[in-house]
């Protein structure tokens, strides 16, 4: 900066010559219009309007100005201040609208898109059926009774009367665990465990540790059986099975009991039947179909109201059932000349496939939360 000097000749101050301000403004202006974004803007400023900017300086220099002559150059630069001052607000607004404008574009958000990636899980419907089924016997008195998946051949077979040489022990139907001790180059079949082909071991077993009757069981559990993945087989599924061993059962409690089930899961009007059959472990045994609870049986023999429920057959097919066999009573130490019982079992894929019209079997299995969410809760 100059020193006061009263004998100054402004015209003599270079930068402060009119032209030089102008220079100074329009060079201004130009960086400022030249500036293609905001940082660029900034340091347009710092040079151009900043503290060490040629106008800034220029503006100091006033000061050493004679008297008459400092309203002049202040003028000057001061309008050449304001201008620049002006271009850079304007400039300013003009990038932060088109950064603005940018952001929106470019951070935009899809509200389309699913909001949740992880969804919470859902109950399965197998076991919310189960659950039910189970509730409606813990309603009447029964308890819910557990036994292993891996059971001995004794109680999956022998103790429910299966002879040696049923089909039901080979291979091609039961999975046999291979034993610790057994040859690895055998199939492993001797070592007298296989994963439990039904629940029904599970009457042996309760039988054998109550001892004493009355014994009400219900007992909802997972079997095994060696068959393939297909719309219509599981290799592993679920049964329910009900056992109840006292004094002076008959086939009679067991249609009540059948009935009464079914009731409870299908409508107060839906009716059952029994037709014989032959298990190892009930005698007499049948199976046990309930009445369509769609069509009622008004799809039978009238083509012009087929029920794919029951495929118009009237009847759906439950599962098994039978009065207890003396010989599964005799084998877990119950007297069956004191005692009698009834039993049945049915599988809940099926139960489910009817119920809901699930028409794929691996839908159940694959474990997609989009097939269990919509079955809801049941509490
Ligand atoms: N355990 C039989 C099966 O898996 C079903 C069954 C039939 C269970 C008769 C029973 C019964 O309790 O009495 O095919």
């Amino acid at each position: 900066m100059s020193a006061p000097n009263k004998s100054y000749d402004p015209v003599e101050v270079e930068a402060l010559k009119p032209e030089e301000i102008e220079r100074m403004r329009d060079e201004a202006l130009a960086a400022f219009a030249a500036a293609g974004d905001l940082d660029a803007l900034a340091h347009a400023k710092t040079a151009h309007a900043g503290g060490t900017s040629p106008l800034a300086l220029a503006n100091r220099e006033i000061g050493a100005l004679p008297p008459q002559a400092k309203a002049e150059a202040g003028k000057r630069v001061g309008q050449a201040r304001g201008a620049v001052n002006k271009a850079y607000a304007q400039r300013l607004a003009q990038l932060e609208a088109e950064r603005d404008e940018r952001v929106l574009v470019e951070e935009a958000v899809d509200v389309t898109l699913p909001y949740d990636r992880v969804p919470a899980g859902a109950r399965h419907p197998l076991t919310t059926l189960m659950d039910r089924v189970a509730d409606i016997f813990v309603g009447m008195g029964y308890e819910v009774a557990e036994g292993p998946e891996v059971e001995a051949e004794w109680f999956n077979f022998d103790a429910l009367n299966f002879t040696p040489d049923h089909p039901a022990r080979q291979m091609q139907d039961t999975f046999f665990v291979r034993g610790a001790q057994a040859d690895r180059s055998t199939a492993g079949d001797e070592s007298g465990v296989v994963l439990r082909t039904h629940t029904s071991p599970v009457q042996a077993r309760a039988l054998l540790e109550r001892r004493e009757p009355p014994v009400y069981i219900v007992c909802p559990g997972r079997v095994y059986r060696t068959d393939e993945l297909d719309a219509t087989h599981t290799p592993v599924f679920h049964q329910v099975e009900l056992l109840a061993v006292d004094k002076g059962l008959t086939m009679a409690d067991l249609k009540g009991t059948i009935d009464h089930m079914v009731k409870e899961l299908f409508g107060e009007d839906t009716t059952t039947r029994l037709r014989p059959h032959f298990f190892p472990f009930t005698e007499p045994s049948a199976e046990m179909d309930m009445q369509c609870y769609v069509c009622r049986g008004a799809s039978v023999g009238n083509p012009d109201r087929p029920c794919r429920t029951c495929s118009s057959e009237g009847w759906i097919e439950l599962g098994g059932c039978g009065m207890v066999n003396p010989k599964v009573l005799t084998a877990c130490g119950v007297d069956p000349e004191v005692y009698s019982g009834f039993a049945f079992g049915f599988g809940i894929e099926r139960m489910l496939m009817f119920r809901h019209n699930v028409e794929d079997m691996r839908d159940m299995v694959e474990g997609d939360v989009r097939f269990t969410r919509p079955f809801g809760m049941e509490i």
